[in-house]
């Protein structure tokens, strides 16, 4: 009876496992190693300049960064260009100006433009918009230990196409293992070699996935390694201060323990 009882639980256990692997969820997310994981963790300026020429020549052409101001890249901290880069860089965009009701050259106290693909979502928050870490069984434990993924979301869903399309509805669906459900209707962006590196980095469809996705990291946070430097010495202030208060308290109070250790009766 008792067996019968078990193996009845265990199929149905097994039944839900399935359904629930076959409803998609969550998608396959290669941990990569980003150099701005971690506490100390800090952005490669090579790599966000890399992340910038293939948002630019591929990305750009369906999505838009419109909440990330040109004049940004010239941050430190950030793709840190020269200041004369930066402004031929905004002037490759055309913004519409309404003072003069016309289209001109971008500056760089303008923004990217927006997307110019109608169902292409805008990129400038995406690293943080997506996790690429869950559970398990939704407690974000693997977040806590791997972070919140948004980048490796990003890399793995540029690599992670099979190659299989089909149509539904009128739109083509490409086959992804890393996007929720499993089929999405952006054409693979990259197959690899699509940029030329002038510092001769590598061009591999996964190399370059890491570097647009670090790249779209630095939009979504770009502050980041100035929030950790602060952090950094926030933490180093209260643990001296700790110390010193832990000290201090107990030569306050220390007469009064010796008098009590001295008269016990009392
Ligand atoms: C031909 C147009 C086109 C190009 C080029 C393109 N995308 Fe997309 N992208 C789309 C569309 C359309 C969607 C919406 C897909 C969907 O929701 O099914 C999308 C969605 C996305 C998403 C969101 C996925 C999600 O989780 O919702 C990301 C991230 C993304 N694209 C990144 C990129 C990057 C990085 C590049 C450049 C390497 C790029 N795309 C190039 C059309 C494009």
């Amino acid at each position: 009876m008792i067996r019968k009882l078990a193996l009845t639980v265990a199929a149905a256990l097994s039944l839900t496992g399935g359904a629930a692997l076959a409803a998609g969820g969550a998608g396959h997310v290669d941990d990569y190693d980003f150099s701005f994981e971690g506490p100390f963790g800090t952005y490669d300026q090579m790599q966000l300049q890399r992340g910038l020429q293939v948002y630019t020549e591929v990305c750009a052409a369906c999505h838009g960064l419109k909440f990330v101001p040109l004049r940004m890249l010239g941050d430190q901290g950030g793709p840190a260009l020269p200041e004369d880069q930066v402004r031929a860089y905004a002037e490759f965009y055309e913004v519409f100006d309404p003072e003069i009701d016309d289209f001109r050259a971008a500056r760089p106290t303008d923004h990217f433009p927006e997307s110019s693909l109608e169902n292409a979502p805008d990129l400038s928050l995406m690293a943080k918009a997506r996790a690429g870490f869950h559970g398990p069984y939704g407690t974000g434990l693997a977040q806590l230990f791997n972070g919140m993924g948004g980048a490796e979301y990003i890399a793995s869903l540029l690599a992670g196409y099979t190659g299989e399309e089909k149509e539904e509805a009128g739109t083509v669906l490409y086959e992804n293992v890393t996007f929720p459900g499993g089929w999405i209707s952006m054409a693979p962006p990259l197959y690899g070699d699509d940029v030329e590196f002038a510092d001769g980095a590598s061009t591999e469809l996964e190399a370059i996935s890491q570097d647009v996705a670090a790249f779209l990291m630095w939009t979504a946070e770009p502050k980041q390694n100035a929030r950790k430097q602060t952090g950094f010495i926030a933490v180093t202030f209260l643990i001296v201060l700790s110390v010193l208060l832990y000290l201090t308290n107990k030569r306050i109070w220390a007469p009064v323990k010796a008098r009590a250790k001295a008269s016990p009766a009392e």
